[in-house]
């Protein structure tokens, strides 16, 4: 059980289980100039043409940053014996105490905003006991970004619940929808204003998705005894993580949570900033004329199309060969990342291509990246997407941002520290971070708006 396995295709093991905001109208608020405030209509249109206005940042998540999220039910399954996790998060990158420097080095890089998550389980320890301080820490990381001139795209929800929250069914009961509006109201009253662009959650289709994987279908009984030593780790029958749930029982749960909170979010910023979801999608071809892409899309997109939202956030890290009932194994020979997907800069541009037949809906990049221990390709990969998606701009795509996973090397789910997504290099003894060519790279792209 403790081999190394990716996130992705972990998250596709358990998947499978069970089915064997405007700072600028805001005049005194710190940060107040961030760019990308309102975002809505011409006045996007009219922030791309300047260039600078579009928002060019890096995505994080609080669980694989932060460190010691040890109310989280993520904290449970990682310190299981034996557990899927290759070793735990542990102190991550210490971010939590680190913030200020690393939005500081995001903003010197060139960047003008930041994709961060905030981590439900600090801010709700206990089923309705609200942590104050939890809350007044993020109010500081937000108003940090805003002094560092970096706009906030806010996750309220990065695939980690509080243990109380899994415990009692996760977001596999109805049960569920009312305890996440009520949390995502609570941080929208306290940090509203703080919040340039907001996420409900992050990848709510990534177990559909991963259902597509020949690899997770493989390892279903694995993931059946993770998922009962689970319930007893956790003390509860009812134990449900959100990783490890069924996605045909989840997803339209968890579709009813977002349109509930996309509601509640709305309601109490009156508007301020657009709210949406951030989904993985990969670059699908067909394999034969069987229909498979259209059904996986019909599982993994279209349900998420019409529930209620501003903007689509899209996350790509490669492309797929589809069969009737799943995807087929990588090409022999084909260059494989770190976490064992085919190297396809170009899917970015496939999947903006392809979002934006299916809706009329802004797209945000919210995440696009690559695992590997060799700069150059990191650097040729972000050449590549970046410039499909200018492409897609060009023939009149309304894409409003690009953020790069990840702007820290982190833990990286079930593979913990060996993937290595960032940017910035971190010691894993003394947490220093050293910005890797691909940092200023990407940097420069960011200040100019455009590929040198
Ligand atoms: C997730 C991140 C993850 C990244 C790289 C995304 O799908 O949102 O949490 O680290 O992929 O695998």
């Amino acid at each position: 059980m403790t081999s190394p396995i990716s996130r992705r295709s972990f998250l596709s093991r358990c998947a499978l289980l069970a089915a064997a905001a405007p700072l600028s109208q805001l005049g005194g608020m710190p940060g107040s100039g961030s760019p990308g405030a309102a975002l809505s209509g011409r006045g996007v249109r009219a922030h791309r043409r300047q260039g600078r206005d579009f928002l060019w940042g890096t995505a994080g998540s609080a669980y694989q940053m932060e460190g010691g999220n040890v109310a989280s039910d993520v904290w449970v399954l990682e310190h299981m014996k034996p557990s899927i996790f290759v070793e735990p998060s542990g102190d991550a990158d210490d971010v939590y105490h680190r913030f200020e420097g690393d939005l500081a080095l995001a903003a010197s890089l060139g960047f003008n905003a930041h994709r961060l998550s905030i981590e439900w389980s600090r801010i709700e320890p206990e089923p309705g006991q609200i942590s104050l301080a939890e809350l007044a820490y993020y109010r500081r990381v937000l108003e940090a970004c805003h002094r560092h001139g970096l706009a906030p795209v806010v996750t309220f929800n990065h695939y980690t619940v509080p243990r109380w929250f899994a415990a009692a069914g996760g977001f596999e009961t109805e049960a569920g929808i009312e305890p996440f509006v009520r949390y995502c109201e609570t941080v929208t009253q306290h940090l509203g204003e703080l919040i340039t662009v907001a996420a409900t959650f992050n990848e709510p289709n990534i177990n559909a998705l991963l259902s597509w994987s020949p690899a997770i279908q493989k390892m279903l009984p694995m993931i059946a005894a993770f998922r009962k030593a689970a319930t007893q780790a956790g003390g509860s029958a009812q134990w449900s993580s959100p990783m490890l749930a069924d996605f045909r029982v989840q997803q339209p749960i968890l579709i009813q949570a977002h349109a509930k909170a996309y509601d509640a979010i709305t309601r109490l910023s009156q508007g301020r900033f657009p709210v949406g979801v951030t989904l993985s999608l990969t670059d699908d071809r067909p394999a034969d004329g069987s229909g498979g892409v259209e059904r996986k899309r019909a599982q993994v997109l279209t349900p998420w199309l019409q529930a209620p939202g501003d903007f689509v956030g899209v996350q790509v890290y490669t492309s797929a060969v589809v069969g009737a009932n799943a995807e087929l194994p990588p090409t022999a020979g084909v260059e494989l990342t770190q976490m064992g997907y085919p190297y396809a800069p170009e899917a970015l541009e496939g999947v903006i291509r392809m979002v934006a037949q299916q809706t009329r809906r802004p797209i945000y990049v919210t995440e696009n990246g690559i695992a590997t221990e060799d700069d150059t390709r990191r650097i040729a990969f972000i050449r590549g997407a970046v410039d499909g998606m200018l492409k897609c701009i060009a023939d009149g795509i309304d894409v409003r941002g690009y953020m790069h996973w990840s702007l820290l090397d982190n833990w990286e789910w079930t593979s913990g520290y060996r993937p290595k997504f960032g940017l910035v290099e971190v010691d894993r003894t003394t947490f220093a971070r050293t910005p890797k060519p691909s940092a200023n790279y990407l940097g420069q792209i960011a200040r100019k708006g455009k590929i040198a």
